[in-house]
């Protein structure tokens, strides 16, 4: 894909009512920390235009990334982060929920799951939240740079048993050290964008 053009359009925090676009839209979902801000760094050819941070609950907002003026990527935050209160994870949840819920040009919903960790509780819960919400999601299986080679094969199997995928449903293996998995993710979306 070229990138052309990238601006973050809109952020929505717990009150904020959601933007009525009209191009469509890709979400990136996952834990703390899992890497979805610099998958969306990478997938802009940008080093740091979104916000990124060793420290897991970075992202407190819903980003809506305007690419070419022809698409958003929307970076969500992350769950499972054990620092905040009950309540927060609670908004949090609700704001995803709702994003999720009252989309209409939300077309694909990315999972991002550690390639080294097997998916926790919160990770089938949010599975299943995108396919109750009718959305077929695309797994990324995130730092790939971080396991060996013969290890990918392994791992990609025990992450598919965790969430109990189907055949249908796509693994993409990614880093954004090395960009290995972004020629795919972005030939996804823009498969989408000309269907
Ligand atoms: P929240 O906003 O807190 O939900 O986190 P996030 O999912 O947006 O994660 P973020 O992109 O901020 O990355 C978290 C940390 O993981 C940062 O220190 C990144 O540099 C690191 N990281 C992300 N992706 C990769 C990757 O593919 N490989 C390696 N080695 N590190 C990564
Ligand atoms: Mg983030």
């Amino acid at each position: 894909m070229i990138i052309k053009t990238v601006e973050l359009e809109t952020v929505c925090g717990i009150t904020s009512k959601l933007p009525e676009n009209t191009k469509p839209e890709f979400a990136f979902a996952g834990k703390s920390n899992v890497g979805k801000s610099s998958l969306i760094n990478a997938l802009m050819n940008r080093k740091s235009f979104a916000r990124t941070s060793s420290q897991p609950g970075k992202t407190q907002t819903i980003n809506f990334y305007n690419i070419n003026d022809a698409l958003y990527y929307v970076d969500l935050p992350g769950y499972g982060y054990a620092k905040v209160s009950q309540e927060v994870k609670a908004k949090w949840g609700k704001m995803i929920e709702n994003y999720l819920h009252k989309s209409p040009m939300l077309r694909c919903v990315f999972l991002l799951i550690d390639i080294r960790h097997e998916p926790s509780e919160n990770d089938k819960t949010m599975y299943d939240w995108i396919v109750y919400n009718g959305y077929q999601p695309v797994i990324i299986a995130t730092k790939l740079d971080k396991i060996k080679r013969s290890q990918v094969q392994k791992s990609v199997k025990i992450l598919r048993q965790g969430l109990g995928l189907g055949s249908d449903v796509m693994v993409i293996p990614f880093s954004a050290e090395t960009k290995q998995g972004r020629e795919e993710i972005w030939e996804m979306i823009s498969e989408t964008v000309n269907s």
